[in-house]
Formats: C-alpha cells, structure tokens, sequence
C-alpha cells in the first residue's frame, strides 16, 4: 500500500514518530515552526512544507507539539492545519481534554474530523517501535489513521468518540510523575543509609513495584546521566493539567499535588531546568545534602 501523509511538529517526539514513517514507507510531509529542525528528516527522504496548511494537503495530516497554546496556534493562523485539504486531523500532543475538544470544534466547522491520540513512550521507545496510542474520536476518522498508527507504534486504545484519550493521557502521566519523584527519593534514602543505588533500583526493578519505567530510568538515575528524553518543564505541564483536571472533576489528587510542587521547584530552580525528569534526583540530594557521584 502506498501512504502518504502530512506532519506537523518535530520535536523530540515527531522526529522519531516521522522517522517510523520514512522506515516503513510512508511518504511524509513535514512542517516544522523552527524548519531546521526537519534538516535530518527531509535527508531521509521527507519532504518540506512550508506551512502547516502545505502539510495538511495530504487527506491525514498528524500533529505533536508541546502544549495547548501551541495546539491553538496550529489552527488559529492563517496558514494553519485547517487550511489544508486534509479530512482528518491527528493530534498526538499531551494537552487538556479542553484544548482537545476546542480543536475538534474548530476542525468540524471546517468539515475535518478530529483524532485526540496523545502518546505513552519517548523517543527511544518510539524507536524501538514500542510507542502506544490512547486514541478517541470519529470511528470511521480512526479507522483513516490505524494504518498510520500500526506502522508507528505498536498498540492502539481507543477510549472514547471524543476528548477522552487526552484524559487518559493525563492520568498516565500524573503517575510517572510521581513515580518519577518516588524512585529518586529512595535511591537517596538508600543512599544515605549505605546502599549503592544501582544495587536498590535492580532489587526494585526486580520485584513486584518494579516496572518498564522504574527499569529504564535506572542507567539515569545510577549514571547521573540527564539528557532529556522528557523534560522536567512538560512534566511539569502534565502534572498541571492533572491538577487542574482534578478540579475540574472534584477529584481528590494530594500525592500529584506534592509531585507538581516538586518539579516546579526542579525547573525553577535550575537543577533539572531543560533535563530529563531524572533529574528529580540531583534536586532530592540537595535538600538531603548528600553529594551523588555517577556510580558507573
Ligand atoms: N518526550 C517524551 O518523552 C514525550 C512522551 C510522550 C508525550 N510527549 C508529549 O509530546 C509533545 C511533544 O513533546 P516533545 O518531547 O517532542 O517536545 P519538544 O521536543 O520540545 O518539541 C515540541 C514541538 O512543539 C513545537 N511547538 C511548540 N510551540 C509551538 C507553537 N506555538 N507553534 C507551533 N509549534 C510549536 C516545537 O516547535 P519548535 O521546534 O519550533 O520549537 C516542537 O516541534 C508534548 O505534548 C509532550 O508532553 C512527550
């Protein structure tokens, strides 16, 4: 089957997610706020576009940028996604289930069927063909990007007919969020109780509480290495729209409360400041006054 498809945003995520596409086949066109940014992409075979509206002249066109500001401001310009020709929208951005719908709304004025399909995985596991899609919207709007969606990652969930899936996403990542904060407080704990942290975090990765996360930050957290694959500030964001979610819906979120004040502090104070989110663990042995070294 030959694919063709349009693309918009490619940051850390949406370069991987294209590159899945270009290894597969799939024809991609691509428009980048920051074009340089697409330079490696359009080597490998994708194709430029020079507006959003240019990217959405194929019949689906994807999306993933940073946040709801940035997903407004891709159909609110002139040149924007719904300019184009496309019939199908696909956002894979982690926004508030209310910049979902407002963008569904503005896509069926303009007779475009919108997808809410925010994503669980970095770039390494996008990579790794591993990336899964909380998806809601149109069936039949769905059933247009499974093809799309297969040759990327490797599981589809569909949650809903609307907003839903930004829902899910946010639950999800309130949890890594804490659990994030969680596996950095007691490496320090174990630490500071003579416990060499890559000899805790295997004994926790092999018992029941661990985890294909607890078991992927661990090189992180034992080599201090903090290169982002997710930043602390877009943790941070997500464990904003959790918080505001919980409002929202009346529901009760003290440990996700804590969590968020924790990776504020880690971005304004500068110590995990456009790092990873392991990062959280240099800021936990500040306040422990405990020097960690790399331990490999
Ligand atoms: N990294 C992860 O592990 C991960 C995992 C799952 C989900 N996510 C989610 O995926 C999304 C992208 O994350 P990322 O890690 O790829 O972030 P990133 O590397 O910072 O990329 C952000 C993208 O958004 C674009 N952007 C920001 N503001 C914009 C605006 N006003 N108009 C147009 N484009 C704008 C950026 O364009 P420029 O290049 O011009 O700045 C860039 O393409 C976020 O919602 C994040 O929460 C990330």
């Amino acid at each position: 089957m030959n694919l063709s498809i349009g693309w918009i945003g490619a940051g850390k995520m949406g370069e991987a997610m294209i590159e899945r596409l270009l290894d597969g086949g799939v024809s991609v066109s691509v428009w980048n706020r920051t074009p340089e940014k697409c330079a490696a992409l359009i080597e490998r075979g994708a194709t430029a576009a020079a507006t959003p509206a240019v990217a959405a002249a194929e019949n689906v066109v994807f999306s993933i940028v940073l946040d709801d500001s940035a997903l407004r401001d891709l159909y609110e310009r002139e040149d924007g996604v719904l300019s184009g020709s496309a019939t199908v929208w696909v956002d894979c951005s982690s926004v508030s289930p209310g910049a979902a719908k407002a963008a569904a709304e503005a896509a069926a004025a303009k007779g475009v069927k919108f997808v809410s399909a925010p994503v669980s995985g970095n770039p390494g596991v996008v990579r790794a063909g591993r990336l899964i899609f909380a998806v809601s919207g149109p069936p039949a709007a769905i059933d247009s990007a499974r093809p799309y969606f297969d040759v990327i990652g490797r599981a589809v969930h569909v949650v809903g007919d609307s907003n839903q899936a930004s829902v899910v996403k946010i639950c999800t990542n309130a949890l890594l969020g804490v659990l994030m904060e969680t596996l950095s407080e007691v490496a320090i704990l174990g630490e500071k109780s003579g416990v060499k942290r890559e000899a805790l975090l295997n004994f926790i990765n092999d018992s029941a509480v661990g985890s294909p996360f607890s078991t992927y930050k661990t090189a992180a957290l034992v080599n201090l290495d903090f290169t982002p694959t997710f930043t602390s500030e877009a943790q941070r964001k997500d464990l904003r729209l959790a918080l505001s979610l919980a409002d929202e819906a009346g529901a009760s979120m003290p440990l996700v409360f804590a969590t968020e004040k924790e990776f504020d502090r880690l971005v304004t104070s500068g110590v995990g400041a456009g790092l990873d989110i392991a990062s959280a663990i240099a800021q936990v042995a500040l306040d422990s006054e405990i020097e960690i070294t790399p331990e490999n």
